[in-house]
């Protein structure tokens, strides 16, 4: 099966395609030759993952899944939730969503956060399908390792040994991650319609 996952971010992509079954060959934006920025105009991570899918379903005629992730601080009102990539400004530049962040909760004891993933999933017209997954941790207190993307280095995930997502390797993210966990259900979907396919 040809899937493509609608996404210029190729740290997502390293982290979704070990996760697929081999009968999935996953292509990417550039495979298909979509090298424009996808829409991403709605208010909620279900309306933007399914906008970046409904987008490249109809323009390009593949099937295709986006995930759209926000990290939601309690103590920040489930802030920067949906506005994770812009918190600082349009430029989208992690170091300074981190900052902004940190800065954010520089006197705030409470520091639990979660990562949310939504997966929406174009396989045909009208039909969308969407999965879930999420992880709670705590925002350390200043950046730790070099691993992943966005707010990885100051996100510790509870059911971790004390390290941020950004100091474990991609198979130890993918263990634990909203992300991963999303792709689960993903996967569960196909590994379903086999079944009732057979
Ligand atoms: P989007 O899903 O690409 O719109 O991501 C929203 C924001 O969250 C961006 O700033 C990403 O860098 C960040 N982000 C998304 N997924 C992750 C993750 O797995 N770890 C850390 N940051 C992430």
């Amino acid at each position: 099966m040809r899937l493509c996952f609608a996404s210029n971010n190729a740290h997502k992509l390293d982290e979704i395609r070990p996760l697929l079954p081999a009968t999935v060959q996953l292509l990417s934006l550039a495979d298909i030759g979509c090298h424009e920025e996808l829409p991403e105009t709605q208010a909620t991570l279900e309306g933007n993952a399914r906008q970046k899918a409904q987008y490249v379903f109809d323009n390009y005629g593949v099937s295709c899944f986006a995930d759209d992730t926000g990290l939601e601080v309690a103590a920040l009102d489930g802030a920067p939730g949906v506005y994770s990539a812009r918190y600082a400004g349009p430029q989208r530049a992690a170091a300074d969503n981190v900052a902004k962040l940190l800065h954010e909760l520089a006197t705030q004891p409470q520091r639990q956060a979660r990562f949310r993933t939504v997966i929406a999933l174009v396989r045909s017209a009208g039909e969308v399908h969407e999965f879930s997954g999420e992880v709670s941790g705590i925002i350390a207190a200043a950046p730790i390792g070099h691993g992943g993307f966005g707010y990885d280095p100051v996100f510790v995930p509870l059911e971790g040994d004390g390290r941020t997502f950004a100091e474990m390797t991609l198979v130890e993210k993918n263990l634990l991650s909203h992300r991963a966990r999303a792709v689960a259900g993903l996967v569960a979907f196909f590994s379903d319609a086999e079944e009732l396919a057979q």
